[in-house]
């Protein structure tokens, strides 16, 4: 196996490994690594079964339970369906389409993400990535201090969109799904790197006047997507495709609902929480 950087500010991709033949302890060792020090890693070329997928998905962490029912498979609840069919209810389309981590609505939010392309369409459905942790190590000394002790607020639905967002801002969610608590520099639970936490959720801090926090939120979000601290991934047929939650935020980019040949995509997402048995039996 060879792994190699991605073009572009940060990333790592896997060559010459084959996850259907070896998820031996060395191979999952070194694409852990990999992507706890690039941040996001990608392994093309792969051909699994949904059992292996799920196996290789395990090596992560927990896989979590996604809160859409319709968007998980029956025989497999931990992947997750990320589909364009053209029956697609308005309700469901582009929900991924701003900058968040993912399940930061709830106590224990996913540490890792991964898609697995089945089929892609020849224009569109790239995934934005910005780095959580390259924006915090470029804050001056005074700012990181300000930022260290603060508790941040997260609810689904919570937070008011940037411009060009879709996400609908409803101040009534946040009473119905909850407000959980999340400190907006994490440590990272494996390497202790510190990052921002601004997902798309956060929507205040605690102890903060509301308009304040919320201003912060915005110079947060705009800080974090500079254009230095952003790439993009177009998951491909046989791509899988990893990101660290505690290390970038991430956006879904316009795509066109469609059944016709060329247009469909089919992604298979595992999120996972915890940190993988490998690193816990090395702590
Ligand atoms: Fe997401």
């Amino acid at each position: 196996m060879i792994i190699r950087p991605m073009d572009g500010p940060f990333g790592a991709v896997a060559e010459d490994v084959d996850l259907a033949a070896d998820q031996s302890e060395a191979t999952m060792r070194a694409l852990i690594a990999a992507l706890h020090e690039h941040q996001i890693l990608a392994i093309p070329g792969q051909s699994l079964s949904n059992d292996l997928y799920v196996a290789f998905g395990r090596h992560w962490g927990t896989p979590l339970n996604f809160f859409i029912d319709s968007h998980r498979r029956d025989d497999h609840p931990e992947m997750i369906r990320i589909a364009n069919a053209a029956a697609t209810p308005e309700r469901y389309r582009d929900g991924a389409m701003h900058w968040h981590s993912d399940s930061s609505y709830e106590e224990v939010p996913a540490s890792v993400t991964m898609l697995y392309g089945v089929e892609a369409p020849e224009q569109g459905g790239e995934t934005l990535i910005a780095s959580t942790v390259q924006a915090y190590d470029a804050l001056d000394e005074a700012m990181k201090a300000r930022l260290d002790g603060l508790t941040g607020l997260h609810c689904l639905g919570g937070s008011p969109p940037l411009p060009g967002e879709k996400i609908p801002f409803n101040p009534e969610s946040t009473a119905a799904n909850g407000i959980r608590k999340h400190p907006l520099v994490m440590r990272h639970p494996v390497t202790g790197r510190r990052a921002l936490f601004p997902s798309g959720t956060l929507f205040g801090f605690e102890g903060m006047d509301r308009d304040e926090g919320r201003e912060l939120v915005a110079q947060l979000r705009a800080h974090v997507t500079r254009p230095e601290f952003v790439t993009s991934y177009k998951v491909g047929v046989g791509d899988i495709f990893l990101w660290d939650n505690f290390q970038v935020l991430h956006s879904a980019t316009p795509i066109d609902y469609s059944d016709e040949p060329g247009k469909r995509r089919l992604l298979y997402r595992i999120s996972t929480k915890g940190i993988p048995a490998l690193c816990e039996a090395a702590a």
